[in-house]
């Protein structure tokens, strides 16, 4: 056990490390940020802030020798110099989960290894033909980058032959995947954690809408059958075990009109999806990440409200896009809500798809709690 008063070490220093040093600072751990960007969001209230590069070894020896446990934020951190980070502390969740995440061909094949649903896929070469690959999908279709995308980066839908054509020009040398288009009834995650004790608990499914690729709202509980709930967090649970991981693990599902479930993709850490559990749970996921890297029991995933929604606050709600932002959100009109809650990253550059915050609103019926926070989203751009 990793007891308060070490230091805990995260790659990466973006909003998600930020709510880490939070959740760990509370506890009376200390938080060390590796982060190649000075100023970054976790710096601000890290402990200790390493500005290199990934790729900069020493330094990160320099970094995992002052902390007793390094997780990451981040998924993009390159791998193999965190083989050298777990000669001496354990890397949380282990390098191979990250590997396995890290690439949609080689997680989708993972996936389908271990009897998990995903949804049609074929596989690209580098230099290998893509219409081959859509033939053997079918249209509609959706390529994406098997390297590195997120926020729908790196992603086209092919629906005819000149948008394949298309599509071949811009992905061109570039490993890809390509993916049926799925017409999904509603996109789900669930967030599940696991101690080096085996200990595992999910948190409740919640429901995502996404708008131009970027997650909006995150609605809890799901409306849908519980009997889906249940399977869903079984396949979250069934993936924690399979990985024999340690740490933190969200599973982005498609739920189609068929009632079936689908793995669309996995993240070995804390995600978007799980913010409302700041105000929406008995235990926050981030202080679930901590729990479960310094191998502490896990703490209580239910809800402390019958109803949470999350939405995200982007760039785009400052005034003045494409010039100097001017002024800033209507946040008054947003707290006159009694149970709003506003996080803001401390992200001083507003850019039309940057996330800046998110605020979580609470209450008594999913319904109405996600039709106020519509509401409340609305207003923040009014004077
Ligand atoms: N095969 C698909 N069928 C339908 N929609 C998809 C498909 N793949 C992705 N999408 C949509 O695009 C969003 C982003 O895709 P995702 O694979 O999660 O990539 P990332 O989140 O890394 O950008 C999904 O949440 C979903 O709304
Ligand atoms: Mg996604």
């Amino acid at each position: 056990m990793i007891s308060p008063g070490s230091a805990i070490g995260v790659l990466g220093g973006g909003q998600l490390g930020r709510m880490l040093a939070h959740a760990a600072t509370r506890m009376g751990y200390r938080l060390h940020v590796f982060e190649p960007q000075e100023n970054c969001p976790a710096g601000e209230v890290a402990s200790r802030e390493f500005n290199f590069e990934y790729r900069e070894v020493e330094r990160l020896k320099e970094f995992a020798r002052g902390c007793a446990a390094v997780t990451y934020e981040f998924e993009n951190v390159p791998v193999k110099p965190l083989w050298e980070i777990e000669e001496i502390v354990p890397l949380r969740p282990h390098w191979e989960v990250l590997e396995t995440c890290q690439n949609r061909a080689r997680e989708k094949n993972w996936l389908q290894r271990h009897g998990f649903p995903v949804v049609p896929f074929a596989e690209v070469a580098a230099g290998e033909d893509l219409s081959q690959a859509i033939r053997k999908v079918g249209m509609p279709a959706v390529v994406k980058t098997a390297d590195f995308g997120y926020d729908g980066k790196g992603q086209v839908k092919v629906r005819t032959p000149a948008e394949v054509a298309e599509a071949v020009k811009a992905f061109a040398g570039q490993r890809a995947v390509v993916e049926r288009f799925i017409d999904f009834k509603c996109e789900l995650s669930v967030i599940v954690a696991r101690n080096p004790q085996g200990e595992i608990r999910t948190f409740p499914v919640a429901e995502n809408i996404h708008t131009r690729h970027i997650l909006d709202f995150s609605i809890v509980p799901a409306r849908i059958d519980p009997a889906v709930q249940r399977e869903a967090a079984e396949l979250a649970v069934n993936i924690a075990d399979a990985f024999g991981l340690v740490g933190l693990l969200a599973v982005e599902l498609f739920l189609d009109s068929d009632g079936r479930l689908a793995v669309n993709e996995m993240a070995p850490r804390t995600h978007n999806s799980g913010h409302w559990t700041l105000d929406g749970c008995v235990t926050s996921q981030f202080e679930q990440q901590v729990r479960a890297i310094a191998g502490l029991p896990l703490g209580d995933t239910a809800m402390t409200v019958p109803a949470a929604v999350m939405v995200n606050i982007l760039g785009n709600v400052w005034k003045g896009q494409g010039k100097e932002p001017i002024g800033s959100p209507n946040w008054s009109g947003l707290l006159s809500h009694p149970r709003a809650k506003l996080h803001l990253y401390g992200k001083s550059q507003p850019r039309a798809a940057r996330k800046m915050g998110h605020f979580t609103l609470t209450g008594e019926d999913v319904a109405t709690v996600f039709k106020s926070a519509r509401a409340l989203k609305t207003g923040l751009r009014s004077p």
